[in-house]
């Protein structure tokens, strides 16, 4: 049998101009980390990339607002969401991010290619301008009244009340988001891609793709139907890979469109995984028809709203890049599992009505495998669905507590306190234990063609199948009554079950790692393939399909047991919905005073007298040393320089920022608060954070000397 291709397995690049919420995590992130920990553990040849897409237009509108540069706000949210994205255990091999140099080089240097073999047309029209900004203005960022329904604030794309689609020269006194002006009309130059040249020879391909999902067919049905019109490949924007030297004519002041750079980020941040293989042409073995001509998958795990992209118009570019090269053939995309929408207790998820719940938030509340089951049992794979706090309990308690954690505490406190603690010996077993252990067999088989077919609810619910299987055995087995009338049926009950827990700590791993390597630790059970990388692991004899067969021996020594899974109780639910609440009511309550991205203000607490101000001592800190505290994930534990001494002090704010950014600042300090100890260190003294817009934590700085008072 030929050695199965590599695959290369993508997911869409999040805009980093705020941090992630659990929508974003259903679409591309999520079910993407599911398939790649699944083939894994079978042992293909796999390679996951992410990155931050750090362009864009909502990127330079958002640091216009804040009045900082574009690169302080990608600074800013790049870290939190791959940091985010590691408190859940999306285990990408690499995430970068497209301000690199390699990726400007990679994007720049396709674009001469296409440039270079004819594959644009330059055209120049007049475009609306903003003379105060000194922009030119996408749709979006015009609002004007609609001529359909006097609607004041219709968008230049389409009116919100009336539905009407519109051109920004249709609005009635127009306006500029970005500075209130009145737009004017100029000419500007650009490259196209001419994709309706380009249609017949995309839907021969996608007609080889009989496969893909039916929501992402019927998308490309209906590009087709309208029939594909040419796409301007640059933009005129002060933020973005610039246009590559060497493009004849007028290519000055503008960069690529990030739709054009963006995707060319899958490729660049191969090579940089590459590079750091220390095997910088490795990069080829996942994009590229290898000599022999096997054909390496490219899958894009990505959300609705980006299928145009990642199955027309980035394959017409790898298309034409392909006719424009000799010796190289890049592959277009062998599946493209684009999920729907996920909402959020009935309602859309929406930043500015304070309708979110925040990945790192809720990664503060409730540990990441919670949260991956939960969000794995609702996503949203063939139409939009719901995320419900009231649910996320109830799968997590009669799920993964009632049935599974339940199972392997009852398999495992039986084995400690009948059995030594060893795995006994099966003999003479009964047609229960034998059917169990038949049935056992089937698994990785049935949940591996859910996982190979992108059913990834399914593989999720056909994993938890077998942990009801296991359950139900030891319910009908009645160990506790064979204890006394037959021991050798106890022991052959408690055997077949250890084995039920040993392939459970493998077959749940991809939606579960962290709960599974625990359970592995519990069963003392070694040499199982990780579904995380781990350059240095030798030859492992356990992977997925192994565990259809028993794994433990018999007179094996277990670990020591502990709970898998604790109960949520009513009161986490309840502050989890009442965030959410206020935050919304914030929202709309504060519309009138809020700023333009509607960010709500909290609310003044009671008046204080100036007595009361003036017991705070608030002194200048240097940050002498910084580092994450050894036994809590939230705190950063901080040396301050207080110029009479230097302190310990806590933080909270971990998801915030790195130590790194902290370390050498001249900080604020409350100087004379309490000491008190969290988990195991004391905290002598607080620092001043203020909070951003979306809840992010951003350290007070002075430019005063350790020591020096602040009033
Ligand atoms: N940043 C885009 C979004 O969030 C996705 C980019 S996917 C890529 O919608 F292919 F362009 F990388
Ligand atoms: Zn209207």
């Amino acid at each position: 049998m030929a050695a199965a291709a590599p695959i290369l397995v993508t997911s869409a690049l999040p805009y980093v101009n705020g941090p992630l919420h659990l929508g974003h995590v259903v679409g591309a992130y999520l079910p993407a980390d599911l398939y790649v920990r699944y083939q894994r553990l079978k042992g293909r040849d796999i390679v996951f990339v992410c990155g931050s897409d750090e362009h864009g237009v909502a990127i330079l509108i958002r640091a216009m607002r804040e009045g900082v540069a574009p690169q302080d706000i990608v600074d800013r949210y790049h870290p939190l969401v791959r940091d985010a994205f590691e408190a859940l255990g999306i285990s990408f091999d690499h995430y970068g991010r497209t301000t690199s140099a390699v990726h400007h080089e990679t994007s720049q240097d396709f674009f001469l290619t296409l440039e270079q073999a004819g594959v644009f047309t330059r055209k120049t029209d007049r475009q609306l301008f903003d003379p105060e900004a000194g922009l030119f203005l996408a749709d979006r960022f015009i609002r004007g009244t609609c001529p359909v329904c006097s609607y004041p604030e219709a968008y230049g794309d389409q009116c919100e009340n009336c539905g009407s689609s519109l051109s920004p020269k249709d609005l009635i006194e127009p306006k500029s988001v970005l500075s209130g002006a009145e737009p004017v009309e100029r000419e500007t130059t650009h490259w196209y891609l001419p994709l309706g040249d380009l249609q017949p020879r995309l839907q021969e391909w996608i007609v080889t793709k009989p496969d893909w999902k039916p929501n992402v067919l019927g998308q490309i049905g209906s590009w087709f139907n309208d029939g594909l019109a040419d796409r301007a490949m640059t933009r005129d924007l002060p933020w973005g890979v610039p246009v590559p030297d060497g493009v004849e004519g007028e290519a000055e002041g503008k960069v690529l469109y990030v739709w054009f750079d963006a995707p060319i980020g899958y490729l660049s941040i191969t090579k940089e995984w590459a590079a750091e293989q220390s095997a910088p042409e490795r990069w080829r073995r996942y994009w590229q028809v290898h000599e022999d001509g096997t054909t390496p998958q490219l899958i894009h795990f990505i959300g609705k709203d980006n299928i145009v992209f990642h199955t027309l118009i980035f394959p017409a570019l790898l298309m034409r890049l392909n006719d424009a090269i000799e010796g190289e053939t890049y592959v277009l995309p062998a599946q493209v599992p684009a999920n729907e929408f996920l909402n959020l207790e009935g309602q859309k998820f929406s930043t500015s009505r304070g309708w979110a719940v925040w990945l790192h938030e809720a990664l503060e509340a409730f540990p990441a495998d919670m949260l991956r089951y939960a969000l794995a049992t609702t996503l949203p794979e063939s139409k939009d669905a719901d995320f419900v706090w009231a649910d996320f309990q109830t799968h997590v308690n009669s799920e993964l507590a009632d049935v599974l954690g339940n199972f392997v505490n009852r398999a495992l406190s039986f084995a400690q306190r009948f059995s030594g603690n060893v795995v006994p010996a099966l003999h003479g077993p009964n047609a229960a234990d034998r059917a169990a252990l038949a049935t056992l067999a089937d698994f990785p088989a049935r949940i591996g063609a859910a996982y190979e077919g992108f059913r990834m609810r399914e593989a999720v619910q056909e994993t938890m199948g077998l942990a009801r299987l296991g359950n139900k055995y030891f319910n009908d087995a009645e160990p506790w009554a064979t204890r006394k009338t037959d021991p050798q049926a106890c022991a052959n009950t408690i055997h077949v079950a250890l084995q039920l827990c040993a392939s459970l700590a493998v077959l749940m791993d991809p939606v579960l790692p962290h709960s599974a390597a625990e359970l592995r630790a519990m069963l003392n059970l070694h040499d199982v393939r990780s579904s995380t990388p781990d350059p240095f692991a030798g030859e492992t004899p356990i992977g997925w399909d192994r565990a259809g067969q028993p794994l433990l021996p018999e007179g094996h020594e277990l670990g020591e047991s502990a709970i898998l899974f604790a109960k949520i109780e009513d009161e986490a639910i309840d502050a989890q919905r009442a965030l959410l609440e206020r935050r919304a009511a914030e929202a709309s309550g504060e519309e009138g005073t809020s700023t333009e991205s509607g960010a709500p203000y909290e609310a003044l607490k009671d008046t204080i007298g100036f007595d009361d101000f003036t017991r705070l001592d608030l002194r200048v800190g240097r940050v002498v040393a910084a580092e994450p505290h050894p036994n809590a994930d939230k705190l950063l534990r901080l040396d301050v320089d207080l110029g009479f001494e230097t302190r310990q002090v806590l933080a909270g704010v971990r998801m915030h920022m790195t130590p790194d950014e902290l370390h050498g600042k001249h900080v604020i300090v409350v100087a004379n608060l309490a000491p008190r100890s969290i988990r195991g260190l004391e905290s002598q003294g607080m620092l001043l954070f203020a909070e951003n817009r979306d809840g992010q934590l951003i350290p007070v700085l002075t430019e005063g000397e350790p020591g020096g008072v602040v009033r």
